[in-house]
């Protein structure tokens, strides 16, 4: 992973998906309608000029589509395109250096606080070219999209100065056009206090919202907002600068909220209609009915949790009982969670966090789509949306959970074009 030039140039033409997929199934709860295709039986999913045109029971295909060409599904099961909803897939080097640290018994506040963390990375990502943020950062997406991701975030956030998280944004956005994938970005540029503004974190926070993120945002570069609210970071008066920023530009906000303490973030991101709240370990009740009268998605990050030992648990049950929609993401990060399997993620939701696996499948796709704003195109198999879907060898959905450390994908299909597999 660290061989960063040159750049690789678009990929050849993929072959495209249009035609009829027979004889597949469809994992429970994860097209529209649901209702239509029993249990078992075979479903047929239509692509037109990259979308779906129709997904129902094979016994009920309209006959005008019957002519089409065929794809053999073969009985694989198949699910929307998975949705990676948190991540900071962009950035210079690495932090093996912490992980050693850590294992040593230093706390990730203390690591953050002796120059560590956060800012070791931005010196890297200065330090680095567009291409060369691009190039190191493609192999990681392309692991993600291997095991079937089909949209990402990518967050920007170790520049923290203007031309650098230009040239994070900018990265991003050229990533998804290299990979063929729908990609968010987000700007996180109060992610933490660069060192040249060390005891001057209004200075800092009055830039982010008067220079920094007008600018980007004129460039076409921020689909979201994000802050990261803590005591090592943050306050709650900076972060609600930075969301009234946000909101004279017309743009939706998120938040790393709770990660390590209880800020009332959760319930500052739901006034400002949020799309979603990220770790939330320590969530308080009235953060979690603030997120349900908002309706803002829950992003659960178990891998983090697990590399820093947190042993905090989210407030699962009561996000359940509120009827919160819980997503899950990889949050990858040279840091906190240098993960790059989205299926694991969901994996560690159900073994760490006591998710059903229903709740951690609509977590990686559907509730994953709505923390993007993204719910009317991604995260589910339905007729007009993008054919993003994914083939699985496995016979039943529990699986994609319940294994870890393997499980590929059959066939992936990303934007209407047959990324990986045939079915032929
Ligand atoms: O989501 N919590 C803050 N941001 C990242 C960590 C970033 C880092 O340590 O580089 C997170 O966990
Ligand atoms: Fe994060």
């Amino acid at each position: 992973m660290t061989s960063w030039n040159p750049v690789p140039s678009l990929p050849a033409s993929l072959p495209s998906a249009d035609g009829v997929w027979t004889d597949l199934r469809l994992a429970p709860g994860l097209a529209l309608p649901d209702v239509a295709v029993p249990e078992g039986a075979a479903a047929c999913v239509v692509v037109e000029g990259g979308r779906v045109r129709w997904v129902g029971p094979a016994a009920a295909l309209p006959a005008a589509y019957a002519p089409r060409p065929r794809h053999a599904g073969g009985g694989l099961l198949a699910t929307p395109g998975l949705v990676d909803c948190h991540t900071h897939l962009v950035y210079g080097g690495h932090r093996a250096n912490e992980f050693a640290m850590r294992l040593a018994g230093a706390s990730y506040e203390e690591v953050a606080r002796a120059g560590g963390g956060i800012v070791s990375s931005v010196k890297a990502t200065r330090a680095a070219t567009e291409d060369e943020l691009v190039a190191q950062a493609l192999p990681r997406l392309q692991a993600l999209l291997d095991e079937g991701v089909c949209a990402i975030e990518i967050k920007s956030g170790y520049g923290l100065a203007l031309e650098h998280e230009r040239k994070q944004l900018r990265a991003a956005r050229r990533l998804g056009e290299i990979a063929g994938v729908t990609v968010r970005t987000t700007f996180l540029g109060a992610h933490a206090l660069p060192p040249e503004y060390a005891g001057r974190s209004q200075d800092y926070i009055d830039l982010v919202c008067r220079e920094m993120l007008p600018a980007l945002a004129a460039e076409g570069l921020v689909d979201a907002v994000d802050v990261f609210c803590e005591r090592i970071a943050f306050s709650l008066a900076e972060t609600e600068q930075v969301f009234q920023a946000a909101q004279a530009l017309g743009l939706p906000v998120k938040l790393h909220a709770e990660q390590l303490s209880d800020m009332g973030g959760a319930q500052l991101a739901a006034r400002y209609g949020a799309l979603s709240c990220d770790h939330i370990e320590h969530l308080s009740a009235e953060g979690i009915a603030a997120m349900k009268a908002a309706g803002t998605v829950a992003v659960l990050l178990p891998g983090a949790y697990y590399t820093l030992r947190d042993t905090q648990l989210p407030p699962i049950q009561a996000l359940r009982e509120a009827g919160v929609p819980m997503a899950v993401s990889t949050d990858h990060n040279p840091g906190t969670s240098p993960a790059l399997s989205l299926r694991l993620m969901a994996n560690m939701a159900c073994t760490l966090f006591r998710l059903t696996v229903p709740e951690a499948l609509a977590g990686i796709t559907t509730h994953a789509a709505r923390a993007l704003g993204l719910e009317g195109t991604h995260g589910l198999i339905a007729a007009g949306r993008p054919a993003d879907f994914v083939l699985w060898p496995v016979q039943e959905a529990a699986e994609l959970a319940y294994w870890f450390g393997q499980g590929a994908a059959h066939t992936i299909v990303r934007q209407g074009r047959i990324a990986k597999g045939d079915c032929a």
